[in-house]
């Protein structure tokens, strides 16, 4: 429907002739699908559901760990492709990032083993973690990652940036990545919060779209050489975990569930992406892979999600392994088959899975019927990618890989998504001619600018490959002179260490250079990491920063905290001693020259939180909350902490110049049950400088009889640019499904009453009835 509604908004096709055109082209896929399988065995659909990691196929070593240089193993792609008929292979080997050639010899390699092989000439699907940017290709452009997409509130950049990785990936012969995060980045312990695009559903949902277009196109059409398959995750609550640690319980009310996590999921769906990751933790006690209410009924019947779901890495030998709701790997594998899971990220015992469910089949345990479903959604993507016409693409047709025009993009989205969160008396910009001192651990390193998923999964190999860019010292070094530059790290990470291993590095040196300094540029934050290696215990900014922190602030010198962090550290116990604090996320690689031209006021600062930035380890609340998290001081009985008191609230975000909110309108004080509802506001730039603001558009349902009502939610946005003076009205219509909440039993409600709007600090009240 996508494809239709763009084409015929260019009045070019009548609409039936574009209906005709998009169901004949569904048609000749299914018909070759039903053709395909019809001739298949048992064995061939099973190995179609395998997918299992590049160094099981590699030479040398063993399959967990091949020998390096990778050299591909004939013998074991033999075994693979022509015994078991393995359909899918992920990853890189050994955590490295090869060239765009030899991913090309690589994967064209196994493709033509496996046409060579397999009697059905089916092409392997290759599927990488591509999140920010081609993740393990040698030169690709590496683009903030998803939470700073999330500050930067820009829906076009997002796509521009997801489009720019897509070319990559394909100039990389891979056309499946498995991106983007649609979790709800709503738990600053958790140690993927990065990887989302903040605490908020509807931001997911717009991003989410945008990121979707970006990979896929506008109409879907991944079998364009400069698009490929998305893959949406990891479905769905992965994020909520009792403890913030990867990979621990979850306890979701339903009514929960489909309020807060399933909206950004929804909306990818609408927005056509192709296949879907599970979520590899465990709900209400039931791991989500063995849940046929979530995987079938949810997601197949009730989304009417058409594409391929597969597992997250071994999540079905969990099932019997770690989660003990199988007790043999056999019954694991009937349980995630039958509760709707497609294909298995085995990744390394593929005989187990494939010997297994065949004969799971044969005993009835599994029906044909199932594994015919889950083949036809498999086939129907590797037709659609065009993978059985042209099973390569070819990194010579991919002449911007890696380009001046690609890297530009990965800097304008850094340059909207630094967020300043604090600017005492104006103390930023600073004059070029400023005499600083950049101090901290995330001063001079590529890796921490980037984080995990960046040339290899925890991110530890970074500076190989990205010794090219600017780390933030190289940056202001290039923005005011070497001479104005003085570098002490204070503070350093250990490079073979866990992620948040670090030692004082001339910490007394740093402090005493503070002292000859106009300003003290502090860059604290963290070491790269993701999943379980990032899990945490504590929340507050490790205790040799804040020491630093605490030395340098007592000089008395002006001292700007530059954060660099995946998710928000607390940092109380020295905030108030900061004149300035600039949030950059993991900017990518870009991000240290985006940084220096905020500093230095090349770039006016328009990015603005994801999150809500705590003020204490446990004062973890988001701006999503009912309102007895609100119980203040003033209503008696309570003390200060039973207050709702984040250091930053979601959506806080300063810039040079100065916005006035005024006319807050609606078109109606009154609106039937059915009807939309249209809000405008003026903007005005009253400051000096050119900036860009994010009108937000927040709602409150006042009272609400099933489960009590949010505080309030974020309906819409929309990023203007202003001149000084100038004025802008933004308008936004609100509609049924705005006003509505899930009820205690999952249902939708849609119920009078009364409502508030708010942008800015402007509110405006109107009522729903019958
Ligand atoms: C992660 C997924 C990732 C997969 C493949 C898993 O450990 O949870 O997000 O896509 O590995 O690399």
């Amino acid at each position: 429907m996508k494809f239709i509604s763009k084409n015929l908004a260019t009045g070019v096709f009548s609409l039936a002739a574009l209906i005709a055109q998009a169901q004949q082209k569904q048609a000749d896929i299914d018909k070759k699908v039903e053709a395909l399988i019809s001739k298949m065995t048992i064995e061939e659909k099973v190995g179609q559901m395998a997918q299992v990691t590049l160094d099981v196929i590699g030479k040398g070593g063993n399959r967990y760990a091949a020998a390096q240089p990778f050299q591909l193993d004939p013998a074991k792609m033999n075994d693979l492709f022509a015994k078991y008929h393995i359909g899918s292979v992920l990853n890189t080997s050994a955590n490295t990032a090869l060239t765009t050639k030899r991913w090309y010899e690589v994967i064209s390699e196994i493709q033509k083993t496996s046409l060579k092989t397999d009697r059905n000439k089916i092409p392997v699907l290759y599927g990488v973690d591509e999140i920010h940017g081609a993740t393990y290709t040698d030169g690709a452009t590496m683009f903030p990652q998803q939470i700073a997409q999330g500050a930067a509130r820009n829906p076009k950049y997002t796509e521009l940036g997801a489009a720019i990785t897509a070319y990559e990936t394909r100039a990389s012969n891979i056309p499946w990545t498995f991106s983007p995060v649609l979790d709800l980045g709503l738990d600053p312990r958790f140690s993927r919060m990065w990887e989302s695009f903040g605490e908020d559903p509807y931001l997911c949902s717009v991003l989410g779209a945008a990121i979707i277009d970006g990979y896929e196109g506008k109409d879907n059409n991944i079998a364009d050489p400069y698009k490929i398959a998305s893959c949406m995750k990891h479905f769905l609550g992965y994020h909520a975990t009792i403890s913030g640690k990867d990979r621990t319980p979850s306890y979701i009310s339903i009514d929960a569930l489909r309020e807060y996590h399933l909206p950004s999921f929804k909306a990818a769906i609408d927005a056509g992406s192709h296949t879907i990751m599970i979520n590899s933790g465990i709900i209400n006690g039931v791991p989500v892979h063995a849940n046929y209410d979530i995987l079938t009924k949810l997601l197949k019947e009730e989304l009417g999600f058409k594409g391929l779901v597969v597992t997250d890495w071994a999540d079905i030998e969990n099932l019997h392994r770690r989660d003990r709701v199988a007790a043999t790997d056999k019954e694991a594998i009937m349980l995630a088959i039958n509760a709707g899971i497609d294909m298995s990220m085995i990744p390394y015992n593929y005989e187990v899975f494939c010997d297994n469910l065949t004969a799971l089949v044969k005993e009835g345990k599994v029906t044909e019927e199932r594994i015919n479903d889950a083949v036809r959604r498999i086939l129907k993507v590797k037709y659609a990618l065009n993978l059985f016409e042209k099973p390569n693409t070819h990194y010579k047709d991919y002449p911007k890989f890696g380009s001046k025009e690609h890297e530009k993009a990965a800097y304008d989205m850094a340059a909207e998504a630094i967020t300043l969160l604090k600017n005492e008396g104006n103390v930023l910009p600073l004059k070029k001619t400023t005499k600083v001192l950049v101090t901290g651990p995330n001063a001079n390193s590529m890796r921490t600018l980037n984080g995990a998923w960046t040339y290899s999964w925890q991110g530890d190999r970074v500076e190989l490959h990205a010794a090219k860019y600017n780390t933030i010292l190289e940056a202001v070094q290039n923005e005011i002179g070497k001479q104005n530059v003085t570098y002490v790290p204070g503070v350093s990470y250990k490079m073979d260490g866990h992620y948040y291993d670090e030692y004082a590095d001339k910490m007394d040196e740093a402090v005493a250079a503070a002292k000859n300094a106009d300003v003290v540029l502090l860059c604290l934050g963290e070491n790269s990491y993701t999943e379980k290696p990032g899990d945490m215990n504590d929340l507050y900014m490790s205790d040799l920063q804040t020491e630093l922190a605490q030395k340098i602030a007592a000089t008395g010198k002006t001292v700007i905290l530059i954060l660099n962090e995946g998710r928000p550290r607390v940092i109380s116990k020295f905030e108030q001693q900061m004149k300035g604090i600039v949030q950059t996320y993991l900017p990518g690689n870009f991000g240290g020259d985006a940084l220096a031209d905020v500093l230095f006021g090349d770039v006016n600062p328009s990015g603005k939180l994801p999150y809500t930035y705590p003020r204490y380890p446990n004062a973890t609340i988001g701006y999503i909350h009912k309102p007895s998290e609100e119980q203040k001081k003033a209503e008696g009985v309570y003390n200060y902490e039973a207050d709702y008191n984040p250091q930053y609230l979601f959506g806080h975000g300063l810039s040079y110049t100065t916005f006035e909110y005024k006319d807050l309108k609606l078109d109606k004080n009154a609106i039937k049950k059915g009807e939309n509802i249209q809000v405008s506001v003026t903007v005005t730039n009253t400051g000096k400088v050119t900036g860009k603001e994010v009108v937000h558009l927040f709602t409150s349902d006042l009272y609400a009889s099933s489960v009590t009502p949010d505080v309030k939610r974020l309906r819409r946005f929309e990023k203007i640019e202003l001149k000084p003076g100038e004025s802008k009205t933004v308008s936004f219509t609100l509609n049924p499904a705005d006003l509505s909440y899930i009820g205690r039993n999952g249902e939708t409600l849609l119920e009078a009453g009364d409502f508030e709007i708010a942008i800015d600090k402007l509110k405006a009240q109107f009522s729903m009835t019958e």
